[in-house]
């Protein structure tokens, strides 16, 4: 299943040879710069080396990386993984997990869109580099999973999250053991419906007490599944609602409401709003007549309708050439980065990866399920919403955290009110990518950090990279808080080139 490929080691090493010239003079004027050498070159993880010049359409370098599948036990279930390193020295002891959520979406929607290092955007003729990539602070894999997700293979058969989670330690003790990942911190991040999974596989993992293999350090979540989900969706829309009254008339209230909350009318015990009530299905339609393009995920867009890469040409309703094939299931790039070149890869596939297409799971983010104790162990949860989200909404997310007890205290004492500042790019292209200044508000208390993006969607690390970046530095702990003023902590850009960096950023805004 993988092609041996022992020149490549020859061809990394050069280079980083390469890159190395290109560094500043160090202070003894001399140009003797040790190349990096890769410490996850092994005779077993030579199959799994990506060629990082040869991913078809890339006409860049996109540095070492691992990817390929492994087993998760000793029948045909395997989850696939791309593991890149960091060169930022800093994060030699981390290991940072990115899941995309759906369920049954591929991750490598994160690797292509979001946080990894190449970026080929809906609408754009290529693909480019990605200047914000989390690779620049920290070692990074991302992983198709539940099996039946991306590129994963075997037959899906969890019936809940918790059984997600058994699946994905099995696979995680055999990827740590390949690339001696032993003793390390483990962040895991992710966005939407993987709220659901993270919650559940942290939990698993503090369950294990094992800190050579599962030493979560903290979790951060974008847009988060993890409430009764049409809470997350409907309230901001029941406008009578005695609970949303109470949001908006007097929102202090929320913050010291005591004992559960109640749910909001329309809603069953089970969550899920009844068809009479279903509030938020009349909006869409209306929307959509509208403005056929509307999107759910990023309620700013209009038509046309860019074309993307990673989408199946169904989803064009016949507007895509012919022979399109999305990127990840043309058969050059499946050879490229080690996935069987028979696999189907979608986006997010249609075929039920839970049993009947079910997570028996109850909601991660209620009092006593993993969100709780993952909290109370960690110190270390963090949660990021963008404002332009229409599928979660800040506010039901909200609603959910001001419901759950933890450290001993329910819910937050007040609404996200401190600026979260996201520093100046001091890279001009980077700079035309990422925005600066006050991109949210944000609260912390008690192990928990929750905070808004303005002007993102959905997938925020894609809509707001440099708040995103800014926020991992957070989460690794490089940075106290987000209020923060200052350059990024790990400003590569400086590093790299040795120019001092671009004082023309940061005035505090009563400056004018
Ligand atoms: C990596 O890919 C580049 C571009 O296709 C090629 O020139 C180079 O020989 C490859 N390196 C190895 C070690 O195969
Ligand atoms: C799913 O399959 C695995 C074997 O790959 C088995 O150990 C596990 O018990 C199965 N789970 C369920 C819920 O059937
Ligand atoms: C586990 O992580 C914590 C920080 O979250 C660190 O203090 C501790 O040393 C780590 N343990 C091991 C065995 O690496
Ligand atoms: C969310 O709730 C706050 C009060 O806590 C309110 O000011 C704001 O308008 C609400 N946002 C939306 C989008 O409903
Ligand atoms: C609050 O939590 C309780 C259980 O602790 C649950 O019964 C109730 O439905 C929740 N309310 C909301 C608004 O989520
Ligand atoms: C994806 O690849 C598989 C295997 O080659 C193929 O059967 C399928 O038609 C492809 N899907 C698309 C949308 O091109
Ligand atoms: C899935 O659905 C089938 C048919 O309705 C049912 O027999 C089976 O028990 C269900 N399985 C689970 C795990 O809910
Ligand atoms: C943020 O952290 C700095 C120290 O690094 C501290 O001076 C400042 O008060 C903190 N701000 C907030 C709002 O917590
Ligand atoms: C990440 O590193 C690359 C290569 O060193 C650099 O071009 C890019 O600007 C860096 N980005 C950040 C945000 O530091």
């Amino acid at each position: 299943m993988f092609s041996r490929a022992t020149i490549f080691v020859f061809h990394l090493y050069l280079s980083s040879i390469t890159e190395a010239a290109t560094l500043p003079n160090d202070e003894s004027g001399s140009r003797q710069f040790s190349p990096r050498k890769s410490t996850f070159i092994t005779t077993k993880t030579l199959p799994f080396i990506v060629n990082g010049s040869a991913l078809p359409d890339v006409n860049f370098d996109i540095g070492e990386s691992f990817s390929g599948l492994l087993p998760i036990d000793d029948t045909d279930k395997e989850l696939f993984f791309w593991f890149m390193p960091s060169r930022n020295p800093s994060s030699n002891n981390e290991i940072t997990i990115w899941l995309n959520g759906g369920p049954g979406c591929s991750s490598l929607y994160g690797f292509f869109r979001e946080q990894g290092p190449v970026l080929w955007r809906p609408g754009n003729f290529a693909p480019t580099a990605n200047p914000w990539t989390w690779v620049n602070q920290t070692n990074m894999v991302w992983i198709d999973q539940p099996v039946g997700a991306g590129f994963s293979q075997g037959t899906p058969n969890v019936t809940s999250s918790e059984e997600v989670a058994i699946q994905f330690l099995a696979f995680w003790k055999n990827l740590v053991d390949l690339f001696g990942l032993d003793h390390r911190k483990v962040f895991i991040t992710g966005e939407s419906y993987a709220g659901q999974y993270i919650l559940y596989i942290a939990a698993a993992m503090l369950d294990q007490h094992n800190e050579k293999y599962f030493n979560v350090s903290g979790i951060m979540m974008y847009d988060p599944s993890f409430g009764w989900y049409d809470l997350a969706m409907q309230p901001i829309f029941i406008i009578e609602a005695p609970l949303v009254v109470m949001i908006h008339s007097s929102p202090t209230a929320l913050y010291f409401h005591r004992g559960p909350l109640p749910l909001v009318p329309g809603l069953g015990p089970d969550g899920k709003v009844t068809s009479e009530c279903d509030i938020y299905n009349e909006i869409y339609l209306a929307n959509m007549e509208l403005n056929p393009c509307f999107d759910i995920y990023e309620i700013g867009k209009l038509c046309p309708k860019p074309w993307d890469v990673l989408e199946s040409p169904e989803y064009y309703n016949g507007n895509m050439p012919p022979n399109f094939e999305p990127y990840f299931n043309r058969t050059k790039v499946k050879a490229a980065i080690h996935a069987p070149l028979d696999s189907h890869w979608e986006l997010c596939t249609s075929r039920p990866v839970f049993t009947n297409y079910t997570d028996l799971s109850s909601p991660s983010g209620i009092t006593g399920g993993p969100l709780q104790r993952v909290i109370e162990a960690t110190n270390n949860v963090v949660i990021r919403h963008g404002t332009m989200d229409m599928i979660l909404m800040v506010n039901g997310s909200l609603l959910t955290l001001q419901n759950l007890t933890w450290n001993g205290v329910q819910g937050f004492s007040s609404p996200p009110s401190k600026p979260f500042i996201a520093p100046k790019a001091t890279d001009r292209i980077a700079g035309f990518s990422g925005g600066s200044r006050v991109l949210g508000l944000w609260v912390q208390e008690r192990g928990l950090s929750f905070c808004t993006v303005e002007l993102s969607g959905h997938e925020v690390p894609a809509y707001q990279p440099s708040a995103a970046f800014r926020q991992l530095e957070y989460l690794l702990g490089r940075i106290d808080n987000l209020t923060i003023a200052g350059d990024f902590v790990e400003d590569t850009w400086l590093i790299e080139k040795g120019r001092p960096v671009d004082q023309m950023h940061d005035h505090p805004i009563e400056d004018c």
